[in-house]
């Protein structure tokens, strides 16, 4: 038996034609930077996500780092995070020169504790950057209300949770702008690196569309110091036949999560992922924890199942933010997470003979532990 933490192959299988047919459009107009395929998947993320603007980027990394450019984030000014994101949202950060604070996730739901936020802002906080892990959406209505209070922007890190839904609301619709990534393996992901900033707010929009096009929005008249972030003609033709099938998709994550919340139940010391109140779990990411974790994930490699750590060391105990001064024992929770998280394989078409048989093994390895 063979089961790879991620397979493609399923997917990708389905849509070929329909991914073929996407590939020859773009090729055959001979346009492949900023056209008609880039403004009409635009136009369906926007759609789709229940905002009055998408903007296609590079990636998830110069999403969120031109979300914050457009906030007018820079030296001096503060960003608040939660202590257990993916390196990204740290580095956007520190990129516009800004300093990332860290607030401590809610250790039964992995997302910033909204109860931890008040006390991390100073007179320099600008922005709150919640960020969706695992597929679930953050406490939006407590986050909005702590921002309001305190005339903060919010950027949502939607990297994970497209299509997750807070009291009915979208991941990515709350915030005054939200970044998006569409790395291969995300739930919506390109045959490569996309992301897309979202917004309601035209005025973030066209400033978004400046910055990643080199600060122009007319040929060789350049306003503002800009980047070369755009979404290409490929990816966004691509990326349009795979949002019609996310519904389809996020459905069968919810059955695979379902059927490994009823196998794996009371195993062991394995705590499972729990879904928060007024939220949905669009699962990108199957999390379970326990103490005993790289036993099993050796043990799991064993019997040919993939397994991986999101993530093994938070963002403070990176070698990349030494110099922020922090050091182990700083954010305990962020810091138990990473050494007793593993995530399980979860993909369209993984069989439910599959997960009957990483269950088998999982129980097998408890029964000797
Ligand atoms: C939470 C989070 N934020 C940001 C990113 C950055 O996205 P990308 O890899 O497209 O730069 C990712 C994914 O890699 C992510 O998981």
């Amino acid at each position: 038996m063979k089961i790879p933490f991620l397979n493609f192959e399923p997917a990708h299988t389905l849509i070929r034609a329909e991914m073929e047919k996407a590939f020859l459009s773009v090729y055959d107009s001979h346009w492949y930077i900023m056209g008609k395929h880039l403004q009409k998947f635009e136009e369906e993320y926007a759609t789709f996500n229940q905002t009055k603007y998408a903007i296609g980027m590079s990636n998830g990394l110069d999403a969120l780092y031109l979300a914050l450019k457009a906030l007018g984030i820079g030296k001096g000014d503060e960003v608040i995070m939660p202590s257990n994101t993916f390196i990204a949202t740290v580095m956007a950060t520190s990129f516009t020169g800004a300093t990332p604070v860290f607030v401590e996730p809610d250790p039964q739901t992995y997302l910033i504790d909204p109860s931890k936020i008040e006390e991390k802002i100073s007179p320099n906080t600008k922005v709150i950057i919640p960020v969706h892990l695992y597929g679930q959406i953050c406490a939006m209505d407590q986050v909005m209300d702590i921002a309001r209070k305190h005339g903060l922007f919010v950027i949502e890190d939607n990297a994970q949770a497209h299509g997750a839904a807070y009291n009915g609301k979208l991941a990515g619709s709350f915030g005054d702008i939200n970044a998006t990534s569409f790395y291969p393996g995300k739930n919506l992901g390109a045959l490569g690196d996309a992301g897309a900033c979202t917004t309601d707010n035209p005025e973030f929009a066209e400033s978004l569309r400046v910055f990643r096009n080199y600060g122009s929005n007319e040929k060789y008249v350049h306003k503002v110091e800009g980047h070369n972030m755009r979404l290409d003609e490929l990816q966004a033709a691509l990326l349009s036949v795979k949002l019609a099938k996310l519904d389809a998709w996020t459905e069968q994550r919810r059955k695979i999560a379902a059927q490994y919340d009823q196998v794996l139940s009371g195993i062991g010391d394995l705590i499972l992922p729990k879904t928060a109140d007024k939220a949905t779990h669009v699962y990108h990411l199957y999390v379970v924890r326990t103490k005993h974790r790289a036993e099993l994930q050796d043990f799991l490699q064993a019997k040919g199942v993939g397994t991986l750590i999101h993530y093994p060391t938070p963002p403070h105990l990176q070698q990349a933010y030494q110099h922020l001064g922090y050091k182990k024992g700083d954010f305990p929770i962020a810091e138990d997470l990473a050494d007793t998280v593993v995530s399980l394989p979860i993909w369209p078409g993984l069989k439910e003979s599959d997960i009957t048989y990483i269950a088998a093994c999982i129980s097998e390895f408890f029964e000797n532990v």
